[in-house]
């Protein structure tokens, strides 16, 4: 049995940081309603590309693989914000890495990106069609956000992550995923001025408004993974005892809470992060797998279910049974270059930006 398994992780986050007292200082918000309803204390606001950000945690991912670049043979960069359509964001990546031999293609299914990138990169090293992946989850909202608007500008956070998937014949890796989507109610979460739909309505690329039915996706979200958890417990023949850690779609403590529950499992085998870096779309799991590797929650062997829900309403979990190695092999140099403005100051550019350009 050819197996797809983890051999490599990184990630790679702005340095900035966005707390929630500094966005009450523009929206009538303030940090108790914000923690008290989501978890959330604070996120990272980028001041470089997606694209720059994918390349840092690749570099750092395939160090800790002690992989060279030119083994790729596929390159997933999982996002619903790529810094450009033509070309995607994985060719940048790939450039930038020296992967010469890699495929490079970008999956946007919003936030499950990762989750059904690293399931599509499986497949195909199963089936034999490539040997060496890496999946990466990356998403830059900040530039994309409506930051009028205090029921979405209060959740969402910039980072990226980044694994390298690797064929084995060993018992490990994604054992079992579950994709789905609840196409019918796909409009309640929807970003108007994202795409061709707008090029001739007098929109400015990136002057968002976002329809976001809080309860209704909370709801399906939690139906959504509760179902995908089951279903991939179910085809590993395991019950909520052999889960030893879940790492979940960030989005919000609440929806976390309730979908540990009604998998069985209690929350100190569920890894969170949100407070930290509030919902990161793509990157969300793969940066708390990075995180539950450097605290030392993953042991070898650990059985991990990953799941998560976004845009599409799209939705996944994946059984993941861990290899030997919980270190990395190597670290890389790369590094971000610095950063000269507050959280704040970036958000406030992006206000400034936009005010006035839908009048
Ligand atoms: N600060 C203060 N008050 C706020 C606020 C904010 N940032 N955002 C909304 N409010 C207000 C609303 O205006 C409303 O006021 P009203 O009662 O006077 O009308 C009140 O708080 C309750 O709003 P509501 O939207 O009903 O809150 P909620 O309890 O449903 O929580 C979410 C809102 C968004 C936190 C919650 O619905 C949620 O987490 N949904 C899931 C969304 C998600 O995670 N999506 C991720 C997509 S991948």
């Amino acid at each position: 049995m050819r197996n797809a398994t983890i051999t490599g992780w990184g990630k790679c986050m702005p340095p900035a940081v966005l707390s929630n007292a500094d966005i009450a200082n523009f929206l009538d918000t303030d940090d108790e309603w914000i923690t008290s309803r989501t978890g959330i204390r604070e996120r990272r606001i980028s001041h470089v590309s997606l694209e720059t950000m994918g390349t840092v945690a690749a570099q750092r991912a395939l160090a800790c693989a002690g992989l060279d670049a030119e083994r790729l043979d596929l390159i997933v960069f999982g996002t619903c914000s790529f810094d450009q359509q033509v070309p995607n964001t994985a060719s940048g990546v790939q450039k930038r890495i020296g992967a010469v031999n890699a495929g490079a293609m970008d999956v946007n299914t919003a936030c499950t990106s990762y989750l059904y990138g690293l399931t599509t990169a499986a497949a195909m090293i199963s089936q034999g069609v490539v040997n060496n992946a890496l999946v990466i989850g990356g998403e830059l909202i900040s530039p994309l956000m409506d930051w009028t608007d205090r029921g979405v500008a209060v959740l969402f956070g910039d980072g990226c992550a980044a694994t390298v998937l690797q064929a084995t014949d060993k018992d490990e890796g994604l054992r079992a995923s579950k994709l789905g989507c609840y196409g019918e109610v796909r409009e309640i979460l929807l970003v108007h001025g994202m795409g061709q739909r707008y090029a001739n309505r007098g929109w400015v690329n990136g002057d968002t408004q976002w329809v976001f039915e809080g309860q209704e996706i909370f709801k399906r979200a939690v139906v959504g993974m509760s179902q995908a958890c089951q279903t991939v417990l179910d085809d590993c023949g395991m019950g909520p005892d052999d889960v030893d850690l879940v790492v979940p779609h960030q989005a919000n403590l609440r929806i976390i809470e309730a979908v540990v529950k009604r998998a069985g499992v209690s929350m100190d085998r569920c890894f969170v992060n949100v407070h930290r870096y509030g919902n990161m779309s793509a990157a969300t799991v793969p940066v708390a797998l990075v995180e539950a590797l450097e605290e030392g929650r993953i042991k070898p062997h650990a059985n991990l279910l990953l799941t998560g829900f976004g845009g599409g309403l799209s939705w996944a979990a994946q059984m993941l049974r861990w290899g030997e190695r919980v270190t990395p092999l190597g670290e890389s140099d790369a590094t971000l270059p610095p950063c000269e403005r507050s959280g704040l100051e970036m958000v406030q550019g992006y206000l400034a930006a936009k005010h006035g350009s839908r009048e």
